[in-house]
Parts: C-alpha cells; structure tokens; sequence
C-alpha cells in the first residue's frame, strides 16, 4: 500500500511545504453562496470574503464570464481603478471584503462572475466563481380558456396559462390542487403552458388553476372551475354523425376576460392581484339542440362551461368556491 503510493518519508514535508504556502503567502477566499439569484431593478450582492497574511490592500478585479471574458470591475481595496464600461457606470461597488455590489439589475448582467484577489505580498492569487440569475417576477397567471362565446361544437378545449410579465417561466397545471401529468386525453404542451382536454369525460368536472415559477418568484392563477354537464344531445345532420365525440362547450361572455375586483367580498381580503370573473347563471340544459334530430346513442355529448371562481381562498387548494348566481 505505502509503496504504491511513493516515498512515505516525504509526503509530510510535501504537506507541510503546502500548508505553509496556503496559510501564510497565499489570498483565501471563502464565499457563503455560489449561486444568487437577483430581480431586475433590485440590487445583488456577489459576497466574498478573503484572507491574507498581507496587511496591504488587494487588487480586486471581477470578470464576467463570456466568449470573450468581460472586465466588470478592478479596484485596489474599494478604489475603483480606471472608468468603469458605460453600461456599469453608476452600478457597481467593490466593498472592503471584495464583494461586488451590482445595483440595479439589468438582465444582461446574468452570468458568471469570477473573482480575483491578489496582494503584492502574497505568491498565489484566489480566485472564486459565482452566478448570478436575475430575473422578472412572474406577475399572476390567469387561465385562458381558448374558445369563442357563444355555443361551440369541438372535440377539445384548451386551457392557456397567460402572465403578462416574469422570466424562465415554468408552469404546471393544477386539477384540485394537485399537479397534472401528460396524459393521453389531458394533453400538455412541451412548456406545459397550455392544457388541452380531449374527449372530455364526468372526470373532469374539477377546479383547475395554472402554477408559473422561476428562480425567484411563483404566481398561481384564480381557480377556473369546468363544469360537465351529462347531456344527451339529440344528432343532427350526416355531417354531425362524424364526429361522434364532438363536445358543446358553452362559455359565457367575459368569462376570459378578468377585472379588477373593486368591491372584494366582505370580511376577505382578495390579496394583491385576486381578480374576480363576470358570471351569469348557469343553464341547466343547453340553451338550443338541433331540432328533429334523431336521439344519440352512443355516447352522450356533453356540455361544458368554464366558469371563473373569485380568487378568494386561493391559498388554500382545492376549496375554491362556487358561487351560485
Ligand atoms: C481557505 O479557507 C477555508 C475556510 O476557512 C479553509 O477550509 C481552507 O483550508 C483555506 N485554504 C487555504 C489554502 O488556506
Ligand atoms: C455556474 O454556471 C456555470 C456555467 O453556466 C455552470 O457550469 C455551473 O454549474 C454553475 N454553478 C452553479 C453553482 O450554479
Ligand atoms: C462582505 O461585506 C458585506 C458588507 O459588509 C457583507 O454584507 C457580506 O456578508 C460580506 N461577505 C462575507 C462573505 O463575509
Ligand atoms: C408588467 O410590467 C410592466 C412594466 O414593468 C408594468 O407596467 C405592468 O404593470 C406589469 N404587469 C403586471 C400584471 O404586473
Ligand atoms: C396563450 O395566451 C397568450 C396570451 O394571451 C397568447 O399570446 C398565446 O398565443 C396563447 N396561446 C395559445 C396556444 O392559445
Ligand atoms: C405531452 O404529450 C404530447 C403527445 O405525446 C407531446 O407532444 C408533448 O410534448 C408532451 N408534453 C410534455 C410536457 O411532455
């Protein structure tokens, strides 16, 4: 085993002649997080401390990893040397541990940076690496329901997952709550952005409601609750007869359109951003059927209806609320 290795009798000395270097001539630096994630417009701290021997100020220079690496910062102790590039003038600082302050933040500053910290006095120079995400946060999500008004004949409805503001986002549809996998009848797009339901059964009769993440922030929409109504609807013509699972789906006016609650309901606070849905009543059969059809009897069509729920519980799964018109 030991003569595997080498010569026993030197490996102390070796050791020895490292830690003497490493202790004494050399800059250590030590940083609590390799990873920060900031929000555009706020400020990032890139926290680094080092240790020296040295009494003397470093020369601090920070790089921002690319192709070509760009010169974010050089400083001897905070003194920033030289002018700064345009697009850093007034952002940034070098504190007295030679952490980087960035502030505010753009999007572009998104990267790897590595630190370099050398003493006149000292041999070896350190050196860390750390990223910096800097994101938008994700604004609330509302669920688009993709069809027109009125009553509609189609053997899928799709179900959008729409935020107007927010970076990376990444989404996951909630069926009471609980996260939807790709199914073959619940289809999910590869960004799982948008849900589409095929071949709609009782089953699905549910409150669904959309999760958007990134690095920095989660948004979850206002619950939409989708009503199956088991409805045999008389066929009508040849044409009709092809398309045997063929859904009515009725969706009121506005349904989609979501306003600003302005009067929230007594004792509750809606919270930032509920927003409330225009209802009308809910008809308990389809308001027309083709007339003189033959009866069906194969499957029944069903009827369906989004309705929005008011956003009232919304932090409590499953326990959205219907109200009745
Ligand atoms: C640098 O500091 C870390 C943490 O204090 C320590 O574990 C490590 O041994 C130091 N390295 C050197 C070369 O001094
Ligand atoms: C930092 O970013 C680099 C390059 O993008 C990546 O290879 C590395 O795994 C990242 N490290 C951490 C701690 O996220
Ligand atoms: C460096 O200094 C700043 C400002 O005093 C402090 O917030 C930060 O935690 C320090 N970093 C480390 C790693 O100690
Ligand atoms: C989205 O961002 C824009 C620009 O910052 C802002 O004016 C708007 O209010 C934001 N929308 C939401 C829903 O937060
Ligand atoms: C989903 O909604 C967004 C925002 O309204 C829209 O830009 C996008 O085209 C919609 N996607 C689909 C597949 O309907
Ligand atoms: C779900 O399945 C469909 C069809 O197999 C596929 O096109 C889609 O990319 C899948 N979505 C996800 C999120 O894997």
């Amino acid at each position: 085993m030991w003569g595997a290795v080498g010569t026993p009798r030197l490996l102390p000395a070796a050791w020895l002649l490292a830690l003497h270097a490493g202790l004494l001539a050399g800059v250590n630096i030590t940083s609590p997080s390799a990873l920060v994630r900031g929000t555009a417009g706020k400020a990032a701290l890139l926290s680094v401390r080092y240790a020296s021997a040295s009494p003397d100020k470093p020369v601090v220079k920070w790089q921002l990893k690319r192709d070509k690496p760009v010169t974010v910062v050089q400083s001897i102790g905070t003194e920033i040397i030289g002018n700064l590039r345009p697009d850093y003038r007034d952002r940034i600082r070098v504190l007295e541990n030679g952490s980087l302050l960035i502030s505010p933040l753009q999007l572009a500053d998104e990267g790897s940076y590595e630190v370099e910290v050398s003493i006149t006095d000292d041999t070896f120079t350190g050196e860390k690496t750390i990223n910096l995400t800097v994101d938008i946060p994700i604004s609330k999500p509302q669920v688009l329901v993709a069809s027109s008004t009125v009553l509609e004949l189609s053997e899928f409805f799709t179900l959008n997952c729409s935020h107007e503001n927010g970076t990376k986002p990444t989404y996951t549809w909630l069926k009471d709550g609980r996260p939807l996998n790709n199914d073959s009848r619940l289809l999910l797009s590869p960004d799982q952005k948008i849900l589409t339901i095929t071949r709609v059964l009782m089953a699905d009769d549910d409150v669904y409601s959309c999760l958007v993440e990134n690095p920095i922030s989660q948004g979850r929409s206002a619950p939409v609750k989708l009503t199956v109504y088991p409805e045999t609807i008389p066929r009508g013509t040849d044409h009709d007869r092809k398309t045997p699972l063929a859904l009515y789906i009725l969706k009121e006016q506005d349904t989609t359109a979501p306003q600003e609650d302005s009067s929230p309901p007594a004792g509750r606070s809606p919270g930032r951003g509920a927003r409330r849905y225009h209802r009308s009543p809910a008809p308990a059969r389809p308001p027309r059927s083709p007339p003189g059809s033959p009866a069906r009897s194969r499957s029944a069509a069903r009827l369906l209806r989004a309705t929005g729920v008011p956003a009232i519980r919304e932090q409590e799964e499953g326990s959205a609320l219907e109200i009745s018109a």
